[in-house]
């Protein structure tokens, strides 16, 4: 359970360790000075996630980064309570995501939209969409006066820039749809750039919808078992990998 939704168990880990220093405290009967109590809280999450729960590695970080970024947001400055409020909307907005899918936030770069462009000419597409469009930089670049370029997105925040950022610059089109919604088999050319937690479950959406002769790109992930017909590695800063599935 907690291997499939991690930021769960990283939430589970903080209250546990709570808990259990609350119990250690009352045991003790001494009050212990703020920053041991960070320190002991750090350790105890970073002991559940990693060897309890068996959290990927970088819920190490994150155990540690929470207490302490809690404390000093909440200590030692006094922000007033709406600061709090809308801080919880704008993520709740931006990354509604990432707790259920396990799909973060981050963006493809200048030198993949290249590449991108690159492979549209190469197979003549037509129609393109962007599963999961963030804010819409992949969807405006491809978008050209004979290719019809779609993104869709979810995360609301996310969707009304990127609408607005299409309608504006006259490039491309934002769907507020979910990606499992999406019928596959209108577009030529499908790009994912999404997470290797969701990739085998996309990939059957993908060989059951996506017409003959189309092409799926997933940037950085690749499907597990399946051969790529074609990888290209381009060399930007994070040396961006591009899996290209023909649909046979
Ligand atoms: C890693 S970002 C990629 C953003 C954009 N494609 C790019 O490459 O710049 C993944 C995006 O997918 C969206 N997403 C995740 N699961 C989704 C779903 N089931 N339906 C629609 N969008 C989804 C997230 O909100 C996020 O904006």
């Amino acid at each position: 359970m907690f291997l499939k939704y991690p930021l769960v168990g990283a939430l589970c880990a903080q209250l546990l360790s709570l808990f259990v220093i609350k119990i250690f405290i009352q045991v003790i009967q001494t009050n212990l000075q703020l920053s041991y109590l960070v320190f002991l809280q750090a350790c105890l999450s970073v002991f559940i996630t990693q060897q309890i729960f068996k959290l990927p590695k970088w819920f190490f970080f994150i155990s540690i980064l929470f207490p302490l970024t809690f404390v000093l947001a909440f200590h030692f400055f006094q922000f007033s309570s709406w600061v709090y409020g809308v801080l919880f909307i704008f993520f709740a907005l931006t990354f509604s995501h990432t707790l259920k899918e396990r799909v973060p936030l981050y963006l493809t770069n200048e030198k993949t939209y290249q590449a991108l462009r690159k492979i549209t000419k190469e197979i003549n597409a037509k129609s393109i969409v962007d599963l999961g469009s963030g804010l819409g930089g992949v969807v405006r670049a491809l978008s050209e006066k004979n290719i019809f370029s779609y993104g869709v997105e979810t995360a609301p925040l996310l969707w009304i820039i990127s609408s607005l950022l299409s309608f504006f610059s006259f490039k491309g089109k934002i769907l507020r749809q979910n990606i499992w919604n999406t019928k596959l088999s209108e577009y030529d050319m499908v790009y994912a750039f999404l997470s290797p937690a969701i990739m085998e479950k996309l990939y059957q959406k993908v060989k059951s919808e996506m017409r003959s002769g189309s092409l799926f790109v997933s940037n950085s992930f690749a499907v597990e078992g399946v051969l790529a017909d074609e990888v290209w590695q381009l060399d930007d800063q994070r040396q961006t990998i591009l899996y290209l599935y023909k649909i046979k």
